[in-house]
């Protein structure tokens, strides 16, 4: 699975790329401390419902999100800002909290059953961030004093004075922690560390300040700083990491190599089994916490009956993501099935969706997204050509309107133009056709293409229908 990212640090590399992608003007869903949306703002314009409402799953999803399953699906039209809208909810999570998205088609395309790669779609998506912390004193001793009893019987006993740049304070020696200090050869001027729960001693390395001890030290004694603040620190290491890294990881016939080839192949049921177990163990001793992230399936009504039962259980684990589905169908035929259901999708998985739904674009918001595709693809256009894309962007689609500037500004080149004019745009716009002129084009000339099946009852073919078309 090239194409899934498991957090957004990864989109952000992606947006740092000199490559201009689709949505690589999106920084954000563009909401502001009341998660009202801008009309503009991180490279989102208007459809402000749609975005208020991602934000509000955004905020449960950052607030722990104690609901586990919640799923929504995004319904419109195409290029009415679905993907793009996803992106941004993509980008506002926070660091650790992984993001994945899905094609729906990528699911047929891999060497594994479709709900093994569900699966770990979804375990992608679920993070666990693992806690470890410790209590540590740390400072540079100042003094070690042993007392041996006179008859060398007995416990010994000592004491170690201990200091930062800040305070001093004096701690009294158990025998064990005598034997661990001869062990390390501790001695005054020594900046050392003692686990507070192992009694385990480190020497950090020798104190500037007993520098011109050098010649008894040896040359390859390290110097530091006396450590400041306190001499009792708390430290703690968290570290992320998804479900089904752990999965890899565990499996023995995987190995974590795989990790990095994405090579992962069928991970057997006994070792996820094994990993919740183990989870939940941590998380009931305080060491781990859940991170729900997002799982984002685009095109969802690509996904077959199987995939859509599969997900209705999915989404009932306590372990389950937030899901995101997109789907551009109408009242459409369930895929596996003869059934028609709105967005293509199954009556009893809707009934567990919250829908948003998005609206076709007004011209200014239209006008507003060309000039900041614009900017993205650093693209100078005068105000009329703008205007021209726009009403072009009107009756065909936004998505033809933003690959004409890029088509347009190599036209504006050609002529040695700083900026894309009216005419650059009329070149472009009738080198390439659009989806409507397409069908127009078809309708007049199916006769010479291949398989045409559009009324053929009623026209005479023009040439002959096995003749294969000719570019
Ligand atoms: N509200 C918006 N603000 C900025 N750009 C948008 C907006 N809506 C769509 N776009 C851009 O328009 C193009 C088509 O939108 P997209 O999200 O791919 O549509 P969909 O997924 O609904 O078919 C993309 O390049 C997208 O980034
Ligand atoms: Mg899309």
């Amino acid at each position: 699975m090239a194409s899934t990212s498991t957090d957004t640090t990864g989109l952000r590399d992606i947006t740092k790329m000199e490559r201009i992608g689709a949505h690589s003007h999106i920084h954000g869903l563009g909401l502001d401390d009341n998660l009202e949306a801008r009309e503009t703002g991180q490279g989102m314009v208007g459809q402000l419902k749609a975005r208020r409402a991602a934000g509000v799953m955004l905020k449960m999803i950052q607030d722990g999100n104690k609901n586990a399953g919640r799923a929504i699906l995004m319904a419109g039209a195409p290029g009415t800002g679905k993907t793009a809208i996803a992106m941004g909810m993509a980008q506002s999570l926070g660091a650790d909290v992984p993001f994945t998205m899905l094609a729906a088609s990528e699911i047929f395309s891999l060497e594994m059953s479709k709900t093994e790669a569900l699966t770990q779609a979804f375990r992608r998506s679920i993070g666990v961030r693992i806690k470890e912390e410790s209590e540590i004193i740390e400072g540079e001793v100042v003094e070690i004093q042993i007392d041996r009893s006179t008859t060398g019987l007995g416990q010994k006993s000592g004491k170690l004075t201990l200091k930062t740049t800040e305070m001093e304070t004096m701690y009294d020696l158990g025998a064990k922690m005598i034997d661990a200090l001869n062990k390390e050869k501790v001695m005054a001027g020594d900046v050392i560390t003692i686990d507070k729960a192992s009694g385990r001693i480190s020497k950090l390395g020798r104190s500037f300040t007993r520098a011109r001890d050098y010649d008894a030290m040896g040359s390859d004694t390290k110097f530091v700083q006396c450590p400041d603040g306190e001499l009792q620190k708390r430290k703690e290491v968290v570290h992320t990491v998804s479900l089904h890294e752990m999965d890899v990881i565990n499996s023995r016939s995987q190995g974590f190599l795989a990790l990095f080839s994405g090579d992962t192949g069928e991970i057997k049921t006994e070792v996820r089994e094994q990993i919740n177990q183990k989870v939940g163990e941590w998380r009931e001793e305080g060491k781990a916490e859940i991170v729900p992230g997002v799982l984002f399936i685009d095109e969802v009504h690509v996904l077959d009956i199987e995939c859509f039962s599969f997900l209705n259980r999915a989404l009932e684990d306590p372990l389950a993501p937030v899901v995101i589905m997109a789907s551009n169908r109408g009242i459409s035929k369930i895929r596996g099935t003869n059934y028609k259901s709105p967005h293509g999708l199954p009556v009893d998985l809707l009934d567990r969706l919250l829908i948003i739904s998005t609206t076709a674009y007004t011209e200014p918001e239209i006008k507003q997204i060309l000039t900041i595709r614009c900017e993205e693809e650093d693209v100078q256009m005068t105000e009329d050509a703008k205007d021209i894309l726009t009403r072009i962007g009107m009756e065909t689609s936004l998505r033809y309107a933003i690959h004409l500037i890029t088509a347009s500004s190599f036209v504006a080149k050609k002529r040695k133009a700083a900026a894309v004019d009216v005419a650059d745009i009329k070149r472009v716009y009738s080198l390439f056709l659009d989806e409507k002129r397409s069908v127009q084009m078809l309708k007049e000339y199916q006769g010479q293409y291949m398989y045409n099946e559009i009324d053929m009852a009623d026209r005479e073919p023009a040439i002959g229908n096995s003749m294969q078309m000719s570019v």
